[in-house]
């Protein structure tokens, strides 16, 4: 199979595509190293990586036009500045309108996206939140584009699937609390923790999952989520653990921020409905071998679409 990757040096591309060239794949991707670290993926015989943005439609219509996939995974996607509205509007509206105009030009046969669970808003209705619930993507420029993004994914007329997605972590991940949770701990410096609860699943998990989406399972929208949830103090813990801490400082406990969804359980049946039931990484297991990561490659990131949180 011949896959196009956007975002290929990030955490769920980069993971995605090491799984693709174990099957014998042939993979092209492309980014622009906003967020993404170049050691994740390094250009091999059947792997080619194009430094560039997808905001360039020229550029996008060339590699697609040429390359002729057959699937295009779109993970490309910009969050890391809260306050960059325009860096946001460019890669995640029009950079996803270039890659969805280009799969229907050249007749890709699938195109799978990454949507954020900020979708459903700050303040779902319901938990756990279901694929009916309400479009809502108020309150942060990261989820406002990234559902105009998905809007666009759905107008291709490309049969297409798409994964809301929980907290997606592991080796490779640059945002959210993992790495930042890390990088402090090693300095000796204290942490904060809000008493959110979030669901933590493993990239490995979701690139299994995303390969049998372009091998042709599934169609539309799906959530990807274990459907449960710990709190973000768990996390914490696991992180110390890890690193086999004997002495760390105690985490200052803050209350929520003012986008700070309390949980968010997103509901998975359709997806084990279609295709069947995931194995869920246990959180130790996960948090273990990540932390192992960035004893070997360093932190990187700790970037967040959040205002709130700490910064490394
Ligand atoms: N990780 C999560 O918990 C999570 C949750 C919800 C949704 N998502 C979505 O999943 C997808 C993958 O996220 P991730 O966690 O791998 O993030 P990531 O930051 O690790 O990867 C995103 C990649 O896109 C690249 N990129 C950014 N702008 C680009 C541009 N204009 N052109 C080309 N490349 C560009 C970055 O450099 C990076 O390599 C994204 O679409 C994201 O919105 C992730």
């Amino acid at each position: 199979m011949k896959v196009f990757v956007t975002g290929g040096s990030g955490l769920v591309g980069s993971t995605v595509i090491d799984l693709l060239l174990s099957r014998g794949d042939e993979v092209l991707a492309i980014d622009n190293f906003a967020t993404g670290r170049r050691d994740n993926i390094k250009p091999q015989p059947r792997l080619q990586l194009i430094e560039e943005s997808i905001v360039h439609e020229r550029v996008v219509d060339g590699l697609i036009g040429d390359f002729r996939p057959d699937v295009v995974v779109h993970t490309a996607a910009s969050y890391k500045n809260p306050d960059d509205w325009q860096e946001d509007a460019l890669t995640n509206c029009v950079g996803s309108a270039n890659i969805a105009r280009s799969c229907k030009n050249h007749k890709v046969a699938r195109l799978i996206y990454f949507q954020t669970a900020l979708c459903y808003g700050t303040k779902p209705l319901e938990q756990p939140i279901t694929l009916t619930h309400p479009l809502n993507p108020v309150n942060s420029s990261y989820a406002i584009s990234k559902t105009a993004g998905e809007h666009y994914i759905q107008l291709s007329g490309v049969d297409w699937v798409t994964f809301r997605l929980a907290n997606i972590v592991g080796p490779r991940n640059v945002s959210g609390p993992l790495p930042i949770f890390f990088d402090r701990l090693a300095q000796g410096k204290r942490c904060f923790v809000t008493e959110a609860r979030r669901d933590f699943v493993f990239v490995r998990d979701l690139a299994r999952t995303v390969v049998m989406a372009a091998n042709g399972t599934g169609t539309g929208t799906y959530h990807f989520s274990s459907g449960r949830d710990v709190a973000i103090r768990e996390l914490y813990d696991a992180v110390v653990q890890a690193m086999q801490l004997n002495h760390y400082p105690e985490p200052e406990i803050r209350p929520l921020g003012p986008d700070d969804a309390p949980t968010i359980l997103l509901d998975p049946s359709r997806t084990f409905r279609d295709f069947g039931e995931v194995e869920f990484t246990p959180l130790d297991e996960i948090v273990a071998e990540t932390v192992a990561y960035y004893r070997q490659h360093g932190v990187q990131g700790g970037y967040t679409h959040l205002r709130t949180e700490q910064k490394p």
